[in-house]
């Protein structure tokens, strides 16, 4: 398996992204409740720190409803210093939060950017894959390849094909290179995909979120070849009708195909 590394593309205007935002509505929320609690001690009332947390709380909740952030924000939003100051309650040991940290990094990385974060597809899909693809010797690419067993599984079963999977966080990067069941026809590259030139690949697979779908809609259509196939696991395009729509099982998400 070969290994290099892709470089970063420009990011997106950071205060536009979502996990940017909810930071500065927390800020701004804890700045209002510091207020209240202000006032209010100077008029003589006290707020117990749980209270002033559920305050703040409720107002980053309101500022979040308000910056029309998606409604699962709100709750979070509402629980976050509460929770904080229920962690610290319990007293644990200061190294088990910076742990905690670092496996969460390097396990998602750029998610907060990306808004893509780590989950495996499984045998279904990538047997769902495996029906798609063209029956002639094919570069395939899995964009986001996280374990890598989809790259693993469809290297396996076409071995006239080179399945190259990218990978941006460094954990699940890690762990598809070490994975035993590698073949020459597979290689993992840790980087991200935005930097790669779509017109090298025969068939892209994406399993994503729905907020890359339309980026990636974008880049696919300016660089895949005519005849290239793009498939994508669960996500749809918005407003593009598939050629392929495939249940991966019964009642299941479906794999979704465009041909360029
Ligand atoms: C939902 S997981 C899918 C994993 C794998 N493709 C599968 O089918 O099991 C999406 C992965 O895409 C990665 N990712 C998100 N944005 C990326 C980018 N711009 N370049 C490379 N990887 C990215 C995430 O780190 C995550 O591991």
């Amino acid at each position: 398996m070969a290994v290099s590394s892709v470089s970063r593309p420009q990011s997106r205007r950071l205060s536009s992204l979502p996990s940017v935002q909810a930071l500065m509505i927390q800020l701004a929320a804890l700045g209002l409740a510091a207020l209240a609690w202000l006032l209010l001690a100077r008029s003589g009332f006290a707020l117990a720190p749980l209270a002033a947390a559920f305050l703040q709380g409720a107002l980053a909740a309101m500022l979040s409803r308000w910056r029309g952030q998606a409604a699962w924000w709100h709750l979070i939003h509402f629980l976050f210093l509460p929770a904080a100051l229920a962690m610290l309650a319990l007293q644990l040991p200061p190294w088990l939060f910076l742990a905690t940290f670092l496996a969460m990094l390097a396990l998602y990385w750029s998610t907060f950017r990306t808004q893509v974060p780590f989950y495996a597809s499984g045998s279904a899909a990538w047997d769902a894959v495996a029906m798609e693809l063209p029956k002639r010797p094919l570069r395939i690419i899995d964009i986001g390849s996280g374990l890598g067993g989809l790259a693993l599984n469809i290297a396996a079963r076409r071995p006239d094909c080179k399945v190259t999977g990218i990978e941006l966080a460094p954990l699940p990067w890690l762990a598809s290179r070490l994975r035993p069941g590698g073949s020459v026809n597979c290689r993992f590259l840790r980087g991200d995909y935005q930097a790669l030139d779509f017109a090298d690949y025969d068939v892209v697979f994406a399993y994503l979120s729905p907020a890359a779908m339309p980026q990636l809609w974008a880049k696919a259509r300016a660089e895949m070849r005519p005849g290239a196939l793009l498939l994508s696991h669960e996500f749809i395009v918005p407003d593009t009708a598939p050629q392929i729509r495939r249940p991966t099982r019964p009642g299941g998400p479906m794999l979704y195909g465009w041909q360029m």
